[in-house]
């Protein structure tokens, strides 16, 4: 799971895979490399560490590849980071993926000698097993590719050519002029042509700086559409803030308008890419919502959303599992997959299986033209602009706009919405509340007296379970705080038992139909000595350790407000710990290894 990218043509090829790879860190950030070739040999630069950690200036030459490494296959070390050579140094490969019979392939390998551990480098020796052999480095490239099992996107260089392909991995290709680029997605290419080319699956390709061939592994030509990409590329700075992850959490009222701008017109909700009709989509008597982490915590509140307003029954299922399960599926089930990044490899899986058994798949993603964005019948997209930071935190308030938007769509079609002009009112409400919340709120200082513990509880009940269940997993993997989220009746079921004076709990209670309850779910944790932080409607009661008092919405929407004081509280306790907010150890902001 890392990020690619290759340029060929005049200009200086290392300043702009820097500027490739440096934004490509959101699939990994453990080591990166970059191999360019000039005066008739291939340099290389590659260590552990980040991309503005290594200084690749001294590379010449207008052709090269460059990585940035999660690692899968072998520890972080020098060694293990890409790009990877043959014996000769004659050809550079850079790969993201998994090559399922890695180890079987090495077997046969025998007389090469390797330098790591990693299932790559197989890759290259195998390349230039087949050269060896007397074969032009594409026929090598291409009978490579047909014996690798497993998932790749591929650049190879070989002197003033670059061989590139895809299966299972993304791989996006920029035509400019007299220039060719190459990334693992648009984005970090768009700065420099809008013409891109999305690889399909089997897809290979040789590129000049001037020409490219896409081909099949049989070595047919295939015709792939260069598409002019116009979508707004923010520019990726922290502003005035000092992570990312705090200015995306102070954009969210512009993300969360923007997720329903153009949607609501005359009182009723309408889609632009649905691609299913509303009597399709009035006979649905099931959907099931699928995602990973926080995405899959939206599809809790997204479950909620459309028992509760739009009357079907919801299933909200985990990506990595769900096909495991060998689901049963019907045409009148409809599968939503919630995705920040659009190319996360559970949440791929879970939609093949879903069409593989007939049902219509729509996607709810961030990421524009992302792998799912292109595989689903229908889409939405949530507009939020690029999320930097690894913990997800914008793209989760607009996938619950999103999910509301649709749950009222669907019950309006149903007639299960009585007042949709009311429920749409109050969606458009929610920034300036959120805005206000911003501006004036005490959870820095809150979270200077709770930074240093070891564990943290979070409780929620009804809309907000899913709000403890997101609270306690950004604060696990931004601050490695150990966290967890329960229903707070759960509670006395078992982690009571956990609780002690030094166990802080933070308990999501605004006011509404569970309030009482969870106020006696307060006192059974108070009996034990827990440390009390609540988020609440209603700051006037006495006898809580924090009362952190966030504005009152109905209960559908109360999540929207309720998740910005548990996003900050991660924050702001991750700062004070020293922790590297934006790019927490060991995480990747794009999971594309099952
Ligand atoms: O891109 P996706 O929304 O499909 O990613 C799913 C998860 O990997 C992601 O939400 C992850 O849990 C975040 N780091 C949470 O902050």
């Amino acid at each position: 799971m890392c990020g690619i990218g290759a340029y060929i043509g005049d200009k200086d090829a290392s300043s702009i895979l820097t500027s490739i790879i440096r934004d490509l860190e959101y699939r990994g950030y453990d080591s990166c490399g970059i191999a360019t070739y000039s005066d008739g040999k291939i340099n290389c630069k590659k260590d552990i560490g980040k991309v503005s950690d290594i200084d690749f200036s001294s590379l010449k030459g207008n052709v090269g590849i460059a990585h940035t490494r999660w690692a899968t296959h072998g520890i972080v070390n020098f060694e293990n980071s890409h790009p990877h050579s043959d014996c000769d140094k004659k050809m550079y490969l850079v790969h993201n993926g998994i090559i399922e019979n890695a180890d079987e392939l090495r077997n046969i390998l025998a007389g090469h000698e390797f330098t790591s551990k990693t299932d790559s480098e197989v890759i290259i020796h195998l390349i230039e097993d087949f050269v060896n052999a007397g074969d032009t480095v594409e026929d090598a490239f291409v009978k490579c590719l047909k014996l690798l099992e497993g998932a790749y996107a591929i650049v190879l260089i070989h002197e003033e050519k670059l061989y590139v392909a895809r299966k299972g991995s993304p791989l996006v290709l920029g035509v400019g002029n007299n220039e060719m680029f190459v990334a693992s997605d648009s984005v970090p290419i768009q700065k420099y042509t809008r013409n891109i080319i999305f690889l399909e699956e089997g897809d290979y390709g040789v590129l000049w700086k001037d020409n490219y061939k896409i081909n099949n592994l049989d070595s047919v030509d295939v015709d792939r559409e260069i598409k002019i990409l116009n979508n707004n590329i923010d520019e990726i700075s922290k502003g005035s803030f000092e992570h990312f992850m705090l200015k995306e959490i102070y954009e969210q009222p512009k993300t969360i308008e923007r997720a329903f701008l153009g949607r609501i017109s005359d009182d009723k909700v309408k889609f632009g890419g649905l691609n299913i009709s509303e009597d399709v989509l009035k006979k649905i008597k099931r959907i099931i919502l699928i995602g990973c982490g926080t995405s899959w915590h939206a599809g809790i509140v997204g479950g909620y959303l459309f028992e509760d307003i739009s009357k079907i029954q919801t299933k909200v299922e985990y990506a990595s599992e769900f096909r495991y399960k060998n689901p049963v599926i019907d045409e009148n089930d409809l599968v939503i997959v919630l995705s920040q990044s659009g190319e996360t490899a559970d949440s791929i899986a879970a939609i093949k299986e879903a069409k593989s058994k007939g049902a219509k798949v729509i996607g709810i993603v961030n990421g524009v033209g992302s792998t799912i964005s292109r595989m689903v019948d229908g889409g939405i997209y949530l507009h939020a602009g690029s999320e930097i930071g690894v913990a997800s935190t914008k793209t989760f308030s607009s996938h619950l706009v999103v999910l509301y938007l649709l749950s009222v769509y669907l019950g309006s079609l149903k007639g299960t919405v009585r007042d949709p002009a009311k429920m749409l009112n109050e969606l458009q409400e929610i920034p300036a509340l959120i805005s206000g919340f911003l501006e004036n709120n005490n959870i820095e200082g809150v979270s200077s007296k709770y930074f240093d513990c070891d564990n943290a509880l979070y409780l929620g009940r009804d809309y907000n379970f899913p709000i403890a269940l997101e609270g306690a997993l950004k604060l696990k993997e931004i601050s490695y705080i150990h966290a967890e989220g329960y229903p707070a009746a759960e509670m006395k079921h078992g982690p009571i038992a956990l609780i002690d004076k030094n166990m802080p709990v933070i308990v999501i209670a605004p006011e509404g139909r569970l309030y009482p309850k969870i106020m006696s779910n307060i006192s059974e944790v108070k009996s034990r000595k827990g440390k009390v932080i609540v988020i609440t409607t209603n700051g006037l009661e006495d006898g809580f350790d924090e009362v952190i008092k966030i504005p009152k919405v109905s209960e559908y929407l109360m999540p929207l407000i309720s998740v910005v004081p548990v996003q900050l509280l991660s924050y702001y306790i991750a700062k004070k710990r020293g922790c590297d907010v934006d790019r927490p150890r060991n995480l990747a902001k794009s999971v594309t290894v099952e």
